[in-house]
């Protein structure tokens, strides 16, 4: 689409690399040793993780999904997914080994800002009532049997103590939400509760993070998947650990594997940050928390853009002598706007001109606007690179574990978000520290692999894998 037109400033200074620029480009350097000492820092706190509730910033969280998906799943099944911009409904009908997924539905809306800051009781009407409208155009085309119900895979995407597979307690929110009384609560008593109210008679049979619902989507069709890992609004891995190599983990049988979901985001050591992090960390409804997430995820690059370009701005005139109003908003400046920047090749920068100006309010000329478009790439590249080293940090941890089995055959870690899917910048960042990282040899068995929306299904899957009512075969 066209973009509006803007006006050409003519005050604005021929603004050419300013020490502020030189400054944050060395600040925010991700060399390969920096990388190294990351994801180092990540298997390290995975450990200590593992080994007693609370040992690292890492939650390790274990998520009782002792078995994947085999193929073999059949019937009707939902899924509801509540994590980041939008909430979203799923019907899937599974036909076992030959058929697989025979039929999909979903819907989707965006989740209102008001209820990210409202009671628990409006935000789970909110989720209950949408699925009671999506489950009403089912139509009578299937038939359970008397005395069964539909059940759901509840993807809900924030750090859940897991109680069971169908059970678990909020720990904190994330990403901007600020509910009030759900921390502390069990999420599906929340929902059974709301669902009661509205009459709705359905069953919750696996309650998952959507790096796990992603890891056994994308699982279902692909036996190599070890890794989950979600970039988007947040951002957060999963993988497959062997029993016996959870301490934490007392009085369970010592054999087989299970899924943890690292809740990667809180990690937070030898990162580079600049003052603008620090500001911006401030600023949030959750400081000193989720600092990982915080450098790396869509929910903040361009936030810390704004925050850089505004001192900018304020220090060096980038934008002459505009009105920093607009500028001056928290979030006004969203990560898509730094990705469609970026994807402008022009001699003068056109495109970046009307953002700036439709935007952030401020007139810049060519020279301005590539400084915007250098800074949105320093700020783009030490998050991919950031990323990128988080996931050899689990690669290198299981490695360890079991030498050989990950780096000498084929390992596919399913990717999943709208920052990964949607920032091809930042795909490549993340990619190139993987293989500085890991060496072109081990790097070629290593498969990194976007499973667009598996994590509904996967969420689904689960969901009849812990069938109360469907006989399980594996
Ligand atoms: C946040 C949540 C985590 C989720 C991630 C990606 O980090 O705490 O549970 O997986 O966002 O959505």
């Amino acid at each position: 689409a066209a973009l509006p037109r803007f006006r050409m400033s003519v005050r604005s200074a021929a603004v050419s690399v300013t020490p502020l620029v030189t400054e944050l480009r060395k600040d925010c350097t991700t060399p390969l040793p920096l990388l190294r000492h990351v994801a180092d820092a990540m298997a390290a706190d995975m450990r200590a993780g593992l080994a007693v509730e609370g040992g690292s910033d890492l939650k390790m969280i274990l998520s009782y999904v002792d078995s994947l998906p085999t193929g073999n799943e059949k019937g009707l099944f939902y899924a509801l997914d509540l994590g980041g911009t939008n909430f979203r409904v799923l019907r899937v009908q599974l036909g076992g080994k030959e058929e697989r997924v025979i039929a999909t539905e979903f819907d989707q809306v965006p989740i209102p800002k008001d209820l990210m800051f409202g009671t628990s009781e409006e935000l789970f009407d909110f989720i209950a009532s949408g699925l009671a409208q999506f489950a009403q155009n089912e139509g009578n085309k299937f038939h359970l049997p008397t005395g069964t119900k539909r059940e759901i895979g509840f993807t809900f995407s924030f750090p859940v103590k897991q109680t069971a597979v169908d059970s678990g307690i909020l720990i904190k929110w994330t990403k901007g939400f600020s509910v009030s009384g759900t921390a502390g609560r069990d999420v599906v008593a929340c929902l059974n509760e709301a669902m009661e109210r509205l009459g709705l008679d359905m069953r919750v049979s696996a309650l998952v993070n959507d790096t796990v619902g992603t890891l056994a989507g994308a699982r279902y069709w692909d036996d190599d998947v070890m890794v989950a890992v979600i970039l988007g609004t947040g951002t957060n891995a999963c993988y497959v650990e062997r029993v016996d190599a959870i301490p934490k983990l007392q009085d369970h049988a010592s054999s087989g594997s299970t899924i943890i979901n690292t809740e990667w985001g809180a990690f937070s050591k030898g990162l580079p940050l600049t003052e603008f992090d620090r500001d911006m960390d401030a600023a949030s409804i959750n400081p000193g928390e989720q600092i990982f997430e915080k450098t790396i995820s869509g929910m903040y690059l361009g936030e810390i853009v704004r925050r850089v370009l505004l001192k900018m701005a304020e220090a060096d005139a980038l934008f002459g002598d505009s009105i920093l109003e607009k500028l001056s908003t928290p979030f006004v400046l969203g990560t898509p706007d730094l990705c469609a920047m970026q994807q402008d090749t022009s001699d003068d920068l056109q495109d970046v001109g009307s953002i700036l100006y439709n935007v952030a309010g401020v007139e810049s000329n060519p020279s301005a606007r590539k400084i915007v478009v250098e800074v949105c790439d320093t700020i783009v590249k030490r998050g991919g690179r950031l990323a990128g080293a988080g996931i050899v940090g689990i690669l290198q941890k299981m490695e360890e574990d079991s030498k050989g089995v990950i780096f000498g055959k084929r390992t596919v870690v399913a990717m999943d978000g709208g920052l990964y899917e949607n920032y091809p910048q930042y795909r490549t960042y993340l990619s190139e520290a993987v293989t500085e990282l890991l060496g072109d040899d081990s790097a070629k068995n290593v498969v990194i692999e976007h499973s667009k929306d598996g994590s509904g299904i996967g969420a689904a899957l689960l969901a009849a894998a812990n069938s109360k009512y469907h006989s399980h075969d594996s």
